[in-house]
Formats: C-alpha cells, structure tokens, sequence
C-alpha cells in the first residue's frame, strides 16, 4: 500500500472517532430533570459547588433544553452551569408520553438524575399511572443512550395532603430493583425521609435549607456516579 494511502486511511479513521478536539473536551453529560422542584430551586447550584470541590466540574455539563436560574441562587462558584430539564407544573406522565425522548435527541445524557409525581399527585394520578410513567421515561433513557446511569429522587413531602407522595415513594424501590441493570444501574436516593416540611417555602417548595437538604442528598450520590464514569473510582 502507498503512504499516501495509508496516510488518507489513518485521517478517515480519526474523522470517524471525532475531531481530536472534540473527543478530548467531551465532558460527561447530567441531565436533571424534574418538575418546579428542579426548576425555581437552588439546589442544582449547591450540587454544582459540590462538583467543583471535587474538582471534576471542568470534566461535566448540566444538559437539558433549560438555561436559567430563576431564584437568582448564588452558589460559592460564579460561573456554574445553568442547564437543566425541570419544567414547573409538568406531571410525569405528560413528560414521559410526549417530551422526553425530543429532549435527549437534543441534549442526550450520561447520568440522568430526576424526581417527579409531585403535579401528577395534585392532578389525581394513581400511583400505578405514576410508576408506569417511570418505566416509560426509564426506557426512553436507556433506548437514547444503553449506558446512563440513573438516579431515581423519592419525592420530597408536601406540608398538607401528602399521602399520595407517601405512596409513590413507597413503590419506587422494588420498581427500582426490577429495572436495574448492570448496565444502567438505577440509584434510588432518599431525599423524603428527614426532610422537614419546614424547609418548604410554600408547602411545596424547597427554602434554601431544603435546597441545602437536597444538595447534601442528592450531590453525594450524583458525584458517585460521576468518579465511576470518570475512572476516579
Ligand atoms: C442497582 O444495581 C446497582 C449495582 O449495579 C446497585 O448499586 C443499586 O443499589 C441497584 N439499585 C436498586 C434499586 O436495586
């Protein structure tokens, strides 16, 4: 075979791996998504200082079709990143049957990271509709990418007429377990049990120290999976 030959096999075989560039500045993709208890909270941006002490924030992105910071949080690290999947007033049902899967295809995720149920309990959902939605939205996630690694947030409690959530937490561990693969291991992360409905603003809504809450207990688990993702571990 002549060099060039060799030469234009070797550059179609980097083409097809990725600009150089671009493979070594790949950071590791988290989606967090949820509802208004993603959205209008601080505790995306605590869980981001949690990544820079770490020291893995320049190896990660938050992904999501969301840009904004709407409690005007202020985290220790000015410049985190903003991106997010949390959609105020959506039910989990509405978003596994119709926004899911157009919100990966554009922003595909290594980790996806949500808690969901809350506006699904307000509107009357049944715990099974809800958990049916979990298995849809777990199947969009792993049809989008076999690999994500997934963490299931039990859902945080609301001051009044909260057995709807109790119920749908109660489920969510054995649903867990009959999803879990090696593959696309399924975390199930507390954030009900200790969380007081006196760090809720308006009954449904983290205070700082509920986001505080969230962060200590949802930061751990998330920086877990990234170290593992990462190598680091
Ligand atoms: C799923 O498997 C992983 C290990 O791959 C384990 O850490 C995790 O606790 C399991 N999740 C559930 C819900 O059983």
């Amino acid at each position: 075979m002549q060099l060039t030959n060799l030469l234009t096999l070797s550059l179609a075989g980097l083409a097809a791996a990725g600009p150089l560039a671009e493979r070594q500045t790949q950071k590791l993709k988290i989606m967090l998504l949820g509802d208004s208890i993603t959205e209008i909270t601080c505790w995306r941006a605590f869980v981001w200082d949690q990544l820079t002490e770490a020291g893995v924030a320049s190896q990660v992105q938050y992904v999501g079709s969301q840009n904004s910071n709407p409690q005007n949080c202020k985290p220790t690290t000015a410049n985190w990143d903003q991106h997010h999947e949390g959609h105020s007033g959506w039910l989990a049902v509405d978003i596994a049957n119709s926004y899911l899967t157009g919100w990966l295809q554009k922003t595909p995720a290594d980790i996806v990271t949500f808690m969901l149920g809350t506006n699904d309990v307000f509107r009357g959902k049944s715990t099974n509709d809800i958990i049916a939605a979990y298995t849809k939205m777990v199947n969009i996630i792993r049809a989008s990418n076999p690999k994500t690694k997934i963490i299931v947030n039990l859902v945080i409690p609301l001051s009044m007429s909260n057995s709807g959530i109790v119920a749908l937490n109660q489920r969510i561990p054995a649903w867990a377990t009959g999803l879990n693969s090696t593959e696309s291991p399924i975390i199930v992360n507390d954030c009900y049990t200790g969380y007081k409905t006196s760090d809720l603003r308006d009954g449904v809504h983290p205070s700082i120290s509920g986001d505080r809450f969230l962060a200590a207990k949802i930061g751990p688990v998330l920086l877990d999976l990234v170290k593992q993702s990462l190598g680091k571990q």
